[in-house]
């Protein structure tokens, strides 16, 4: 039951490219040019903005004072700790200790592991596309919740456009798919 014609690969190349390059504060365009071959024209991009940090500039840098002060949200452990330089360079806060997805598995289990394929963006090491690295209203520090977190990267009307998702009725996409990897490239749960 594949489907034939299948143009969405070119279409989530675009939108992906289009967010790695975005995104790129301190591992994105390193790794883009490792992962993928070029670097987009930035003006081909048509993006959903990404939730904004709740981190941002120098003064939280300095003193992390408003770690605690966010009613509701999660915050990620080492954040939470205060252990900035468990990821960051303490020499040089734009750089980090170890490039993604490297750094997360420091401390949390290799998912390549656990699944014979790896969805794109978690082997390509850009788990903070979908999770927060400081905090997040949302459960699992995720940035986006819902099917527009998938989304973000697949256009909406080319997974429409599947006759697998013809009837899909309110389900998320994680009722069948699974973010992180599965047995084979569909990465069902
Ligand atoms: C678990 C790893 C991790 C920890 C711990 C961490 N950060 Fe970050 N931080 C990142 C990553 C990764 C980025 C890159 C931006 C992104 O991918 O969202 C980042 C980006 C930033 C930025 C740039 C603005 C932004 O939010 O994108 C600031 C400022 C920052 N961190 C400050 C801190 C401070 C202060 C602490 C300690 C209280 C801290 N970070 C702890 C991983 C971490
Ligand atoms: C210094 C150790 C450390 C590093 C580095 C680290 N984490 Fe964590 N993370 C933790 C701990 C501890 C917890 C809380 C315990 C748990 O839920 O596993 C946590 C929790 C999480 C959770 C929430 C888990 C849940 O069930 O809700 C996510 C998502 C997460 N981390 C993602 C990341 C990502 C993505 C990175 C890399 C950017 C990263 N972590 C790097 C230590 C770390
Ligand atoms: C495409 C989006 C996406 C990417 C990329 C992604 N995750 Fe996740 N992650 C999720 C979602 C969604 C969940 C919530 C649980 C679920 O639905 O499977 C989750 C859950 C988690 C959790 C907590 C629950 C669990 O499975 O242990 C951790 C830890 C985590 N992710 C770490 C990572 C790390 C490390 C990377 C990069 C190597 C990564 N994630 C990349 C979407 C993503
Ligand atoms: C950060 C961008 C990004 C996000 C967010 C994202 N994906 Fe992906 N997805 C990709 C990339 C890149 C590939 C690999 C495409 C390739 O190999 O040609 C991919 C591949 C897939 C595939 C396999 C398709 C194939 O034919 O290989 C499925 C299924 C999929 N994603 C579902 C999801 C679901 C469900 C979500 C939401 C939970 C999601 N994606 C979120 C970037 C993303
Ligand atoms: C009812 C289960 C189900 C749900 C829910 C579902 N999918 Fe799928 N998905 C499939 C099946 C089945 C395939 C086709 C596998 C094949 O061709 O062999 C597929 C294929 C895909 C592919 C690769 C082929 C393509 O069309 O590009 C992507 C990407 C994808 N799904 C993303 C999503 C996203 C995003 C959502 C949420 C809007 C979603 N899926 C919801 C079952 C589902």
């Amino acid at each position: 039951m594949r489907q034939t014609g299948n143009i969405w690969p070119g279409l989530l190349f675009v939108a992906a490219i289009a967010l790695f390059g975005q995104c790129s504060s301190y591992t994105g365009k390193s790794l883009l040019t490792i992962f993928f071959d070029g670097v987009p024209e930035e003006d081909s991009l048509a993006l959903h903005p990404l939730a904004p940090d709740v981190v941002s500039g120098d003064s939280v840098l300095l003193t992390g004072s408003d770690v605690d002060s966010e009613p509701g949200m999660m915050v990620h452990y080492p954040y939470e700790e205060r252990d900035c330089g468990a990821c960051h360079d303490p020499q040089s806060l734009g750089s980090m200790v170890e490039p993604q997805p490297g750094l997360c598995y420091m401390c949390h289990e290799d998912l390549g592991t656990l699944y014979e394929y790896l969805h794109g963006p978690v082997a390509g090491g850009y788990c903070t596309s979908c999770h927060d690295p400081h905090m997040s209203e949302n459960e699992h520090l995720i940035r986006i919740v819902g099917n527009q977190l998938c989304f973000y990267c697949h256009r909406e009307e080319s997974v429409a456009s599947n006759e697998m998702h013809m009837d899909l009725d309110g389900m998320e996409c994680t009722d069948c798919h699974n973010a992180h990897g599965g047995d084979d490239k569909y990465i069902f749960q």
